[in-house]
């Protein structure tokens, strides 16, 4: 089919001005006027409609009122002129109807609620809004190969099916052929005569290999889905989301945060600059100084603050927590809102945490209490990066894990990292879709992902 992309009539038209084109699309609305009709065309390429101007003797030639509705797809070919209130528009010269749009179509109106939507994700991409989310989504992908790649990164591919629980919380999926009434006598012979003859799941983090690979390569990165059985029924939450992961070498806390404030810094960027669009109609629509707030995170420096000071700040805000905060307490999406969006009002990155509240993996401070590591919390979601610089210390790291009763045979290949050539390293995970709602200004995580998973709903 031979056809011109609606966008690339948009970005070039002086090329087909007044010369006919064909278009392929989806019908999104039509209306009539004194017998003229009115067809607004989208090919999902840009956010942008194709106006089609069909005079009466085209309707009736190409018996189009009985075929035409809302959500018809169709081969249109006529003349790209100029409009005075589109731009441009097509004189329509001929159309083919390629699929029928019978009535019950349920995308008739022009704005559903974000709810309804999510009763029919399969439609949604039909959607202006959806249209622009997977946009944003696609462009910040590549944005993120862009940064990583510019930097001498290598990508790396982690497992999906792993045997080891990364953060340790106990919320993995597992993976397994057994059957529902398996007939073994107790849980090890269970998981003898499963498929790997091992306990099996999906991962929540590509980190641990990562860092296995950044031990040889240097610089990596993953990008990949992460999987979690977490029963956090929030609009922050997925069961199945994507994480990038950075692990760098001769690295430490100091640098990481570095590199995480120029990384997020240059992605926004990039989504400025390839969805102008987009980020406009989600300043409409979703959070209005949208884009103010996105050129002020780029133009401003991060804040860097101490748990053991944002304690201070908490205790001394007068606010009346639901959750009191006492030195050694995990930071609750209440406190980590009032630091971001009223104290601050800029991204905070939160560093040297309580050991006790963290995962094993993280450097332990001289201090014997707390860990180099880092949450970046932004105005809006709260966490979107979780970060730290490694333990490079055989002996502590085992010690760590040691206390939090983990079965050190099952991370033999993993100590062997420290054993073997061992590195100061640092790296984090920036959780994907939590990027892309700060971005975009959407608020709930279910609509940034085309099939979003979520507990009691697949
Ligand atoms: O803070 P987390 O648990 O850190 C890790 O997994 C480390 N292994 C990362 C590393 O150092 N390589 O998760 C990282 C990020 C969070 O900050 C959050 O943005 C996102 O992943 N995240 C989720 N996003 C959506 N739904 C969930 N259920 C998420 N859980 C974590
Ligand atoms: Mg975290």
């Amino acid at each position: 089919m031979k056809r011109t992309d609606i966008k690339e009539l948009f970005s070039d038209p002086k090329t087909y001005l007044n010369d006919s084109v064909t278009v392929c699309g989806w019908v999104r609305t039509w209306r009539d006027s004194k017998g003229i009709s009115f067809i607004e065309l989208n090919d999902g390429t840009c956010l942008k409609n194709l106006q089609l101007v069909a005079e009466k003797t085209i309707v009736d030639e190409n018996a189009l009122k009985p075929a035409l509705a809302v959500g018809t797809a169709l081969e249109v070919s006529g003349i790209f002129v100029p409009s005075e209130r589109n731009g441009y528009e097509m004189s329509l010269r001929q159309v083919t109807v390629l699929g029928e749009c019978p009535q019950d179509y349920p995308l008739q109106k022009k704005h559903h609620t974000l709810e309804f939507l999510r009763t029919i994700p399969h439609l949604r991409p039909r959607t202006r809004f959806f249209e622009a989310v997977l946009a944003v989504r696609s462009e910040l992908s590549f944005a993120i190969h862009s940064y990583f790649h510019s930097h001498g990164y290598k990508y790396v591919h982690t497992p999906i099916i792993t045997g080891s629980d990364c953060e340790g919380a106990g919320e993995m999926f597992r993976v397994t052929t057994q059957p529902w009434n398996a007939k073994e006598k107790n849980e090890s012979e269970y998981f003898a005569n499963d498929f790997f003859g091992a306990k099996a799941g999906l991962t929540v983090s590509g980190q641990l290999e990562g860092e296995i690979a950044a031990m040889g390569l240097g610089r990596i990165y993953t990008f990949g889905p992460t999987f979690r059985a977490e029963h956090s029924n929030t609009t922050r939450h997925a069961a199945e989301f994507w994480q990038i992961e950075p692990e760098v070498c001769f690295c430490d806390l100091h640098d990481i945060i570095e590199i995480a404030e120029d990384f997020i810094k240059y992605i926004i960027r990039a989504v400025m600059k390839a969805c102008p669009e987009e980020l406009a109609f989600f300043n409409e629509r979703t959070e209005k100084g949208l884009l103010e707030k996105l050129e002020k995170v780029v133009a401003s420096d991060f804040v860097k603050l101490k748990y053991t000071d944002a304690v201070e700040i908490l205790k001394k805000s007068g606010k009346d927590f639901k959750y009191p905060v006492e030195w050694g307490c995990d930071l609750q999406t209440e406190h980590e809102r009032y630091l971001t969006e009223e104290h601050f009002k800029k991204p905070v990155f939160v560093t040297d945490y309580p050991a006790d509240i963290k995962s094993f993996y993280m450097k332990q401070n001289p201090d014997g209490k707390t860990v180099a590591a880092t949450d970046l919390l932004v105005p809006g979601i709260g966490e979107i990066i979780g970060c730290s610089e490694r333990e490079a210390d055989l002996g502590k790291l085992k010690d760590a894990m040691a206390k939090r009763n983990m079965p050190l045979e099952s991370y033999l290949e993993y100590l062997d990292t420290r054993k073997f050539g061992s590195v100061p390293h640092s790296g984090f995970g920036m959780g994907f879709e939590r990027i892309l709602m700060y971005i975009t200004g959407v608020q709930n995580i279910r609509d940034t992902l085309l099939y979003p998973r979520t507990v009691g709903s697949l």
